[in-house]
């Protein structure tokens, strides 16, 4: 939600946290800004509705000058994306701009008593009130650094929150507060940079031997930066002992590889995901998974009594998943839900409860919230995440790392096979450790998890295809996904993807639950995925198919290589290889992800930065 980069140093700062900005769209894109202190020490503003590339407004990129500036690219929240709500927001002296990503819980209360006292305020966005907030400061005779942390101690939520001031100061304050806003700060020869994640430091970093030193705020902790230093304290003013992290190039460094889209490059690394996912976690001599990121004894893991996977949006579709698996073959009672819903209806966790989240980002407001729960109701705890050192991994009893390297298509492909990965690896394991695989399963299980990279690098070869399925199917405007068993979350992600990407409705559906009411839909200008692939429930999906097809419905069917029989009467067919059953969602998985590439693509959408979406949904 939201991005933030500020620079100074002796640069102009313009390109460079433009650069940034546009390396953090994958935050937010529905209004941005830039300011930067001029010569004289004037505040210069400029805002865009959209994109950041709506900045450079005359296509020449000129720029606003100055050696200090602070940008921002927005998700609304507070207020609709236009003008006034854009950010940075500055007050009417034009002495601050400030820039936020989260939300004022007490906005309103402090936006009433700043109007009292005379405020006049030109946006509907919380985020006008820290303005507000830091001019009072200043006119009570404070200086920017103390009105800054007056203004942090003032404000409730999670957020993180930067500003800069008029003058020769040359200072950029930062600070974060709650789990919603990560602040990453760089220095580097005269110069610094701050941003919400680690793609925003690259225009500094790049310059640095492509590795650098970052620190990164905690809650309650501020940052002062100046070229020749950088800060850190608490609230109230106490200095803090920080030890930077020196990132790699690949936590820093995005870029397509040559792909049109983020998308199609992160559907194309699959393979890779597949396989990271796995290494070290199987051993290939003894057949067996061992995860040694797992945080809780045999005892422990003897001692359960329940399984609970929670996620939000695909990684909720991947907890479905999970939650079936879990079951066959660590032989346990498990459930899936959405973290949303979860955290607000009191469940019985005790400590023979494992609650396993799912989460690309670690940083899912919801997500993070009911695993905050999890803990205060003694339940143990892990989490499924792919960034390292998220919420979700400092909040959890031990993280299974994803390890699919950065993904910025806001749609989720890569982290979602990966998901489903571990969570093969995770059911096998729990299953091992219980004694309810037999040795003889337990090699059929990991001999079949070791062929995915491969299986799934085959089917991505052979491409070409879903750019003429998509031309067919590019003008139906709704779509049924049907899917049972294990593959009825795939027909749930299949349907997300194509409508987040491509704005065409589309439903995921229990095949099974069709005749239950959405039948009445079926009709020739109704397209219905089906997922048929030879598994146990195969003749059951396959009565599904030919009760769509008896009512003119037209069907594309995902089938396993060589089931000429279904194929002869569905209008299309793809072909995934045969598979064991626990793998087969990652194989249907990849079709999908295709389909709905194309299909976007036809209809001319923004594929890697869908309207209205963002990539980590960092509020409620
Ligand atoms: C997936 O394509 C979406 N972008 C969205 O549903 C996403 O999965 C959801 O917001 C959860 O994000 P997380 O995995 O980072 O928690």
């Amino acid at each position: 939600m939201c991005g933030i980069v500020g620079y100074v140093g002796g640069q102009e700062a313009w390109p460079i946290i433009y650069e940034g900005l546009r390396r953090l769209e994958y935050r937010g894109y529905d209004s941005a800004g830039i300011a930067v202190v001029d010569a004289n020490g004037d505040i210069q503003l400029r805002k865009t509705v959209g994109k950041v590339n709506g900045l450079d407004g005359d296509g020449v990129g000129s720029h606003l000058k100055g050696t200090i500036g602070l940008g921002h690219t927005r998700w609304a929240t507070h207020g609709r994306p236009s003008h006034e709500n854009a950010h940075p927001h500055i007050d009417c002296e034009q002495r601050v701009a400030v820039v936020h990503n989260g939300i004022v819980e007490n906005y309103l209360e402090l936006k009433r008593r700043l109007i009292g006292d005379g405020h006049v305020f030109e946006s509907d966005t919380d985020t006008e009130v820290l303005t507000h907030l830091v001019e009072e400061g200043m006119d009570r005779g404070l200086s920017f650094q103390e009105s800054f942390r007056r203004m942090g101690r003032m404000v409730k939520g999670s957020q993180a929150i930067s500003a800069i001031n008029q003058g020769d100061a040359a200072e950029i304050c930062a600070l974060r507060l709650g789990h919603a806003g990560g602040i990453v700060v760089a220095q580097s020869e005269g110069q610094a940079i701050i941003g919400s994640d680690l793609p925003a430091l690259l225009p500094l970093l790049h310059t640095a031997s492509n590795t650098g030193q970052v620190g990164f705020l905690e809650t309650g902790e501020m940052v002062v930066v100046t070229p020749s230093g950088v800060e850190y304290q608490d609230l109230e003013g106490n200095h803090i002992d920080k030890q930077p992290r020196m990132v790699t190039q690949e936590e820093v460094l995005v870029d397509k590889a040559g792909y049109q889209h983020f998308m199609l490059k992160e559907i194309m690394e699959q393979p890779q995901a597949v396989a990271s996912a796995i290494r070290e976690r199987v051993n290939f001599e003894t057949r067996r998974v061992v995860l040694p990121d797992f945080p809780f004894s045999s005892q422990e893991i003897a001692e359960l009594d329940r399984v609970m996977l929670i996620g939000c949006g695909t990684s909720l579709n991947a907890a479905h998943v999970g939650r079936t698996l879990v079951e066959r073959y660590g032989g346990l009672p498990a459930e899936a839900e959405s973290a949303s819903e979860f955290r607000y209806r009191n469940p019985y966790i005790g400590p023979r409860t494992l609650v396993v989240s799912i989460g690309q980002s670690g940083e899912t407001a919801d997500t993070v919230a009911a695993m905050q729960m999890v803990k205060e109701k003694g339940g143990k705890l892990i989490t499924i995440c792919n960034s390292e050192g998220s919420q979700a991994s400092r909040i959890a009893d031990g993280t299974l790392y994803m390890r699919a390297g950065l993904e910025i298509g806001v749609a989720s492909t890569k982290t979602f096979v990966a998901s489903l990965t571990i969570l093969n690896l995770l059911a096998i394991f729990l299953g091992q450790s219980r004694g309810v695989l037999d040795t003889a399963k337990t090699h059929e299980l990991v001999d079949g998890l070791a062929q995915m990279p491969r299986l799934i690098g085959d089917l991505l070869a052979d491409r070409a295809v879903y750019q003429l399925l998509a031309e067919e199917y590019a003008g139906f405007n709704n779509f049924l996904f049907l899917g049972r068993g294990l593959n009825a979350p795939i027909a749930s992600e299949g349907a997300l993807k194509l409508k987040e990407i491509s704005y065409i409705h589309a439903e995921g559906y229990p095949a099974g639950e069709m005749k239950h009411g959405p039948i009445a839909l079926i009709d020739s200008a109704m397209a219905t995925v089906a997922l048929a692939p030879k598994d146990s429930l195969y003749d059951k999906v396959a009565n599904n198919v030919k009760e769509v097809k008896a009512r003119d419905g037209r069907v594309l069917a995902v089938l396993t290589q060589g089931d000429v029989d279904l194929a002869a009467e569905v209008d299309d067919a793809i072909y995934i290889p045969e598979a064991p059953e626990h793998l087969i969602p990652l194989l249907l998985t990849v079709p999908l992800q295709l389909l709905a590439y194309h299909i976007a693509l036809l209809r001319d959408r923004d594929v890697d930065q869908p309207r209205n979406l963002a990539k980590s949904v960092t509020v409620e």
